[in-house]
């Protein structure tokens, strides 16, 4: 393929220069557009447009590989440690032990969280959704650290980075205690940081903890896995709102927001809640299988399909054998894990979900190890958070790093055209 490519407007002909990416995909480089022909283009959903040029996750939805820096996330969920794998998303690099133990410690020393915080926690409603809670908190702490606000330096940046990396785990923690209705506190600055995570969430103030390897095995996993996936919506959502140099905890919370949602990570809950619905059904799985293929019903099937993925999404895979493994472990055996995998089976065999390439992606069993470790089903996505950080930090300081410009798409404005004004009793 040449690097060029031809548009024709109206009569005229037009060329536009074609930029190829290190594993050899290709786009059309349009920022002349508007200024050479005086149209714009339109894709709803942005499912043909690249918002920017990365240097941090690479993904090939139709061969089903996804890669950190290089590294590809079989090796990386198997080998790594999720604080070695923040580091490497966020600085380019697996760290050496010295760097990772000094990046470890400046994270144990932001590792605090204002006591007035607490305060703003106690004032939600013990219902409110943990999602909504965690990004009301996320963006509060702007507030007690008003120095996150506006980075310049490269110290500023990371200094801002170690207190997000250490905080955000508190407030984790802090959500899921209080909906449980246990005391808050701040861990333990001797573990490490999936181990610190796994104690502030669980631990019981009458009783000592002990870690469970499983289970600080599969979280370690789950984080991993979910660290980042390039401009998906939330990662595009952390992009857009620092590209107008809104500060990293105000773009991070933006970020859980957009996470929230049942298309994005609140899939995690929506699988869980429909395996349950299957369940107390009296567990036809036909029955739900043919809901989601009705045109005529809003019903589909949660933890089917996704939008680069259109062969298998590797990670589905890596969960489905840590899934497997945390409930023989733990000694559980959960009815719903039967009805997922007939559901899989019975949908990679109807040619409906064939036809539209829809495969389990990484949300349809990370639920199930969530329910093992008895985390609640409103948790789900706020783990999730958990594990996208360091994808939304490397990606938020990779934008500010290439000083890109302020986010602003276009639109066709389909509206009324000029009226004149009615004064309101003439309406
Ligand atoms: N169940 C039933 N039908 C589905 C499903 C599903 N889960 N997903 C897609 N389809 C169908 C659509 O109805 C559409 O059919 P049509 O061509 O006959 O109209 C076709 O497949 C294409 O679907 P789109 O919605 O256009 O695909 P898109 O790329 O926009 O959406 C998405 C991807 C949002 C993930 C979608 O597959 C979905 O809603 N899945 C369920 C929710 C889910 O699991 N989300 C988690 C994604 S992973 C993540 O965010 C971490």
């Amino acid at each position: 393929m040449n690097n060029k490519a031809n548009l024709n407007v109206g009569n005229q002909n037009y060329e536009f220069e074609c930029i190829k990416g290190s594993e050899d995909e290709v786009a059309i480089d349009i920022s002349s557009l508007r200024g050479k022909t005086n149209v714009i283009t339109i894709d709803p959903g942005f499912k043909n447009t690249g918002s920017c040029k990365s240097a941090i996750t690479f993904l090939d939805g139709e061969k089903g590989i996804l890669r950190y820096r290089g590294y590809s996330i079989e090796d990386l969920a198997e080998k790594a440690d999720f604080l070695e794998v923040a580091y490497l998303l966020i600085f380019g690099n697996l760290p050496n032990q010295e760097k990772l133990d000094q990046f470890l410690f400046d994270i144990k020393e932001n590792s605090i969280v204002d006591e007035d915080l607490k305060k703003i926690l106690e004032s939600f409603p013990k219902s409110a959704h943990p999602m909504g809670v965690l990004s009301s908190l996320t963006s509060a702490l702007v507030s007690f650290n008003p120095s996150v606000s506006d980075l310049e330096s490269k110290e500023e940046m990371y200094n801002a980075i170690v207190k997000i990396l250490a905080k955000l785990p508190i407030i984790v923690a802090w959500v899921y205690r209080r909906a449980k209705g246990l005391p808050l506190d701040y861990g333990d600055y001797s573990l490490g940081y999936v181990e610190n995570i796994t104690k502030m969430m669980f631990k019981r103030p009458n009783k000592e903890y002990i870690q469970n390897d499983t289970i600080v095995s599969a979280i370690n996993k789950l984080l991993i896995l979910h660290a980042d996936h390039e401009q998906n919506c939330s990662t595009s959502t952390v992009r857009i709102v620092g590209s107008s140099h809104a500060g990293l905890f105000a773009s991070v919370s933006a970020g859980i927001s957009a996470l929230w949602g049942r298309l994005h990570g609140g899939a995690n809950q929506a699988v869980i809640e429909m395996l349950e619905a299957i369940e107390n059904d009296g567990g036809d799985t036909k029955k739900f299988m043919a809901k989601a293929k009705d045109k005529s019903d809003s019903f589909r099937l949660m933890g089917f399909g996704h939008r680069v993925y259109k062969n298998f999404d590797p990670r589905a895979k890596i969960i489905k054998v840590a899934a497997d493994e945390v409930l023989k472990e733990l000694g559980i055996t959960d009815p719903i894990l039967e009805i997922a995998k007939d559901l899989e089976k019975e949908a990679l065999a109807d040619p409906y979900f064939v036809d539209r390439k829809l495969y389990p992606n990484v949300d349809f069993y990370s639920g199930i190890i969530y329910k093992a470790l008895e985390i609640p089903n409103e948790m789900f996505t706020v783990m999730f958070a958990l594990g996208r950080l360091p994808g939304w930090i490397a990606q938020w300081k990779e934008m500010r790093e290439n000083k890109e410009p302020i986010g602003r798409p276009r639109q066709i404005y389909i509206g009324e055209k000029y009226r004149d004004f009615l004064d309101l009793d003439l309406r």
